[in-house]
């Protein structure tokens, strides 16, 4: 018997199934796929309901941008007092006080002793162009150095840096220039040793021509990769060494999902530039680089910039957001909760062969599901019915990966332990089943 998960009609039900004709007819067809065929009616806390009444557990929290949840009542609050004052103005034409607040804060919540500067965004792609725009404009450097499994967004320059070619980058070419690529040494994945990334690296360009390596702390869309001990701190010296910006995208592992506020803090790396965007503001599209003070500040008045960019809905949202995860001390529950799946997962690995790994940090945490232990030949089509019959009995799952062969679990800090272990126990009468 389920206390949270209601199905009461086939999934799709017949109110989803009609906006899905409509959908097939106007909605553009690249963007017309979608995890669940349901369409939602309303939100809160981790649960969806959809149009025909059946209920959900979500565990894909807006893949990523929900920390707080679906619809949390202070930052809806928040958002409708600003709609009220005012909801546009461009922060270049006149400027307005919580894109000021809101800088300060990430400001003073990043890693490290430097004084840091703070400029915002709309979307994370846009983050990371800006933040390798303003190392390549501090450095007269054009170089970047990406990794194996990134993605860092779907913009020329975004899908350049990002691995996956399909779909992300289908005939899209030419694609941006001078972008380097280097195998991300994962606990779980190494194609070399960490003592070989500098031979790698100066094989594949002059690393004194590089302004910047952009690397996910913890690979999101890449399969949940934690970094193999002592990789993240390499990275950080060949920085050092050759004078190169480590810039750290955490727009999928920031913002506590992880435990800490940064992922990078589990590493103790002093990032040059950060780029948030996600859980930032709770769905809004905002996104942040920060970075040290003396970098985005060398560069001339107008040199980054855009219309909408700390939309003052988002930085409303956004401010809520950082209050409630420290009131609310939500960094020890993302360790809470990932403890929770952690242990779960552990305990179904035991009993299911598919799952060749489980792994992650704080809350962020995902299985790789595998044909064999040893080949780790990535079982796609097996985690792709899982993710199916989840959607089918009430739960939302994103797969992840290259090979789309990873569960993650990108579920809001704010879900309840009845919640989540009703949902787990979905999730695993999915990998039985299989
Ligand atoms: C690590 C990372 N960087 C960048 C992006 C791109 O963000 P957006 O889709 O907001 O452009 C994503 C989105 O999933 C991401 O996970």
């Amino acid at each position: 018997m389920k206390k949270f998960i209601f199905i009461k009609t086939e999934i799709p039900g017949p109110k989803s199934k009609e906006i899905a004709l409509s959908r097939n007819q106007f909605v553009a067809k690249p963007m017309s796929s979608s995890l669940t065929p349901s369409f939602i009616a309303h939100g809160e806390g981790s649960l969806v309901t959809d149009l025909d009444g059946n209920r959900f557990i979500d565990l894909t929290g807006g893949w990523g941008c929900l920390a707080l949840g679906h619809s949390h009542p202070s930052v809806v609050a928040a958002i409708t007092k600003q709609a009220e004052k005012f909801t546009h103005t461009d922060f270049t034409a006149v400027p307005y006080a919580s894109f000021v607040q809101l800088c300060e804060k990430l400001s003073l919540l990043a890693p490290g002793n430097s004084q840091k500067s703070v400029a915002l965004f709309n979307c994370g792609a846009e983050a990371v162009e800006n933040a390798v725009k303003i190392a390549k404009g501090y450095t007269g450097r054009s170089g970047i150095v990406v990794f194996e499994n990134a993605f860092h967004g779907r913009t020329l320059l975004a899908m350049s840096m990002t691995h996956k070619s399909f779909p992300y980058k289908y005939k899209f070419g030419p694609f941006a220039s001078e972008i380097y690529r280097l195998p991300f040494l994962s606990q779980y994945h190494s194609s070399i040793q960490i003592d070989d990334l500098e031979r790698v690296l100066i094989n594949l360009v002059n690393p004194e021509t590089v302004a910047g390596v952009v690397i996910e702390p913890i690979q999101g869309e890449g399969g949940f990769n934690v970094p193999k001990n002592g990789f993240l701190e390499k990275i950080k010296e060949l920085c050092q060494k050759y004078g190169m910006f480590f810039i750290a995208d955490e727009i999928q592992c920031g913002m506590g999902r992880t435990g800490k506020f940064f992922a990078v803090e589990h590493w103790n790396i002093e990032p040059d530039i950060i780029c948030l965007a996600k859980a930032l503001a709770s769905g809004l599209p905002l996104s942040a680089v920060i970075s040290r003070k003396k970098i985005t500040d060398a560069l001339p008045i107008g040199t980054i910039g855009g219309t909408y960019v700390g939309n003052p809905l988002g930085c409303q949202a956004a401010l809520e957001v950082i209050r409630i995860i420290q009131e609310e001390d939500l960094l020890s529950k993302a360790v809470n909760i990932g403890k929770i799946i952690k242990d779960a997962f552990t305990s179904m690995k035991e009993k299911y062969p598919i799952i060749g790994d489980v792994r992650g940090l704080g809350a962020m945490v995902a299985m790789e599901l595998v044909k064999g232990q040893k080949s780790k030949e990535p079982a796609t089509e097996e985690t792709e019915k899982i993710i199916q019959y989840c959607v089918q009995n009430g739960v939302l799952i994103a797969p992840a990966g290259l090979n789309k062969n990873v569960l993650r679990v990108l579920v809001s800090l704010t879900i309840s332990t009845e919640q989540l272990e009703e949902a787990l126990s979905v999730l695993e009468e999915g990998i039985a089943q299989i």
